[in-house]
This record gives structure tokens, sequence and C-alpha cells, in this order.
């Protein structure tokens, strides 16, 4: 914690890190949660689709994360009244996806630094929320990581995220923590080091490797929201069910049941990874198109679980 920004992040992961994953991440000990990707220009526009992605139900500090390009469109959006409940604006500069480097944002603002200083200034002048940036090691193949650090921090980023990935690499490969370090040695603004965190070893092993500030967790926590207490040695306890339960009844807060069944789907299917007779739950409640149904199969599926190894 320093001036009080929690160390401990969960990564924004687009179709993964909604309302009710956040969450539940908080209540296993994540310190900041990030919104998933949102378009700057689909809020100005007033998209309905775009504001429900800002629906927040968690406690502590959390960040909001836009994409865009244009410095006067996020000078105006920071304004709105949906940004309010958030601590943080977060400018995602580390997108890899073409449809968004083809339009000059996300990873492609690693290659434009005027652009990209032009965006944070106007979103720090026009908000009195932290602001931040998260971009990657560099775009394409380059390693800009510490040259891009220091240009966010001169520009007046309060705090960054660094995925020692190229845009090239996208999700594969190694994360160059050497990268994320010379990205620390760069700046005095607090870094999160993001990149392959899945355990306490791993945990321990980027904060020793970059000398960071906090630590960022994407894929790792898929499936399992607990990885938070797992990294800081803490005691918990996990009941699928009750997880399951809070999430859907987070998201029916604001979609229509047929919508919250399809997307409980894919945590359903990871937090049942690697279980004895998974393949059958899998195979029914993806036939499902309603939350009680999932609900109660799952719930047959875990009784019958525990039955099973209370016999052995
Ligand atoms: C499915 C998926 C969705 C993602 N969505 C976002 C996003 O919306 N915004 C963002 O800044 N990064 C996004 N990322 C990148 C992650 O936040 C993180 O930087 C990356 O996965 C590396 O961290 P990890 O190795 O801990 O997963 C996404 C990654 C994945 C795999």
């Amino acid at each position: 914690m320093k001036n009080n920004l929690p160390d401990l992040m969960l990564s924004p992961l687009a179709g993964y890190t909604d309302a009710g994953f956040r969450k539940l991440a908080k209540m296993y000990g994540c310190g900041i949660t990030v919104t998933e990707m949102v378009s700057a220009k689909a809020l100005l526009y007033k998209n309905p689709n775009t504001k429900v992605l800002l629906f927040n139900d968690e406690s502590g500090f959390k960040a909001a994360q836009l994409f865009g390009s244009e410095a006067s469109v996020f000078a105006e959006v920071v304004k709105f009244d949906c940004l309010a409940p958030f601590d943080a604006i977060d400018i995602n500069m580390g997108c890899p996806q073409r449809k968004i480097i083809s339009n000059g944002e996300g990873c492609a603002l690693m290659e434009d630094l005027s652009r990209a200083a032009k965006i944070i200034r106007s979103v720090k002048n026009n908000t009195d929320k932290l602001v931040s940036v998260k971009f990657r090691k560099g775009y394409i193949n380059k390693n800009s990581a510490a040259e891009f650090a220091k240009m966010c921090a001169d520009n007046g980023a309060d705090y960054i995220t660094v995925h020692g990935r190229t845009s090239s690499q996208q999700f594969s490969g190694k994360a160059d923590y050497a990268a994320i370090a010379s990205a620390v040695k760069a700046v005095n603004i607090p870094v999160f080091a993001n990149g392959d965190v899945i355990d306490r070893n791993s945990y321990l092993k980027i904060k020793d490797e970059t000398g960071c500030f906090g630590v960022a967790v994407g894929r790792g926590a898929i499936g399992k929201p607990y990885i938070f207490c797992e990294l800081l040695n803490k005691d918990y306890n996990f009941d699928i069910l009750e997880a399951v339960k809070l999430h859907i009844n987070t998201l029916l807060k604001i979609y229509a049941d047929h919508i919250v069944a399809n997307d409980i789907k894919k945590h359903i299917v990871n937090y049942v990874k690697g279980m004895r007779n998974n393949k059958e739950l899998i195979n029914f409640i993806m036939q499902k198109k309603d939350t009680l149904s999932i609900l109660n199969e799952l719930k047959n599926f875990l009784n019958k679980k525990s039955n099973t190894s209370q016999d052995i």
C-alpha cells in the first residue's frame, strides 16, 4: 500500500472480469480491480452496452479502463457521472488486437508518443481521480518499456502497469521481467508488474526480478478468484456454488437472466476443470438458457462429488 494505493491488482480480462468476478476477487484479497476495456468513443455516444460494463458492486479501490485514440474524447468522457464511483481511470495502451491497433488505439499508442502523452494529459486535466496507463514491453517486437514508462510519468500518470510482452507476442511466450525492471528504474511512480503470475512462487519471482511496487494478475485468476489469498499466503475457503450464486446475483442486477446464464458458463467450466465426471455437467449447462437450471445442476454435481469422496 502506498498513499492508499493497494499493491495487488486483478488485471482486466475482457469477457471474464465482469462486476461479479471482480467482487469475488476483492473478497479474496485483491486490492485493485479494473473494469474490462471500455471504448471512450462509445461512452461519448452513450452506447448502452458500454455503460453497463462500468457497473460495479464491489468495495475498495477500483479503476475504470478506457481505450481510444482521441484526447478530446477522453477529456469529455472522464467527466461523466458513470465514472464517478471509480478511484482511478486506467488508459489502455497495451491491447494488441488488430481492430484496435488499426484505429491507432491500444498498443498502437506506444508508437505515437506525442498522441499518447496528449491523452494522458487530457485525462489528468479533467479528473481528480488517479490516472494510470497499462502498456506492454513494446509495439511489434520493440522493447520501449522504459522510455514509455518515463513518458507516462512525465505527463501525469500516477501509476502504471507493464505487461512484459510485445504486441506481436500477444499472450504467448514468457513475459520479459528485465523489460519491466527497466520501466521500474525509469520512473518514481508505482509500477505494477504483469505477466505469468499463477501462484505464490511466480508472484515472489516477478516481485524479486522487477523490483515493482505491485503485481497485476490476469489469466492466473481465471477459475481462481481466490488466487490473491494464495499469493498472500492467507488461508481461505472457496465454495464453488456460493461463488457462482454471488456472481450470478451480481450480474442479474444489470443483465437479463438468459444473458447471465450464458456468461456464467465459462466460469463454471473453469471451476470444475480437472474434476472427475465434469463433462456431463458441462454438456448439460451448455444447453441451458436460465440460471436456475444451471445452478441446480451444479449443485447436484457438487453434492454427488462430495458424497463420492465421503464414500472413499
Ligand atoms: C481474455 C483476455 C482479455 C483481456 N482483456 C484485457 C483488457 O480488457 N484490457 C487490458 O488492458 N488487458 C487485457 N488483457 C491482458 C491482461 O490484462 C494481461 O495484461 C495479460 O493477460 C498478461 O497477464 P497474465 O500473464 O497474468 O495473464 C486481456 C487478456 C486476456 C487473456
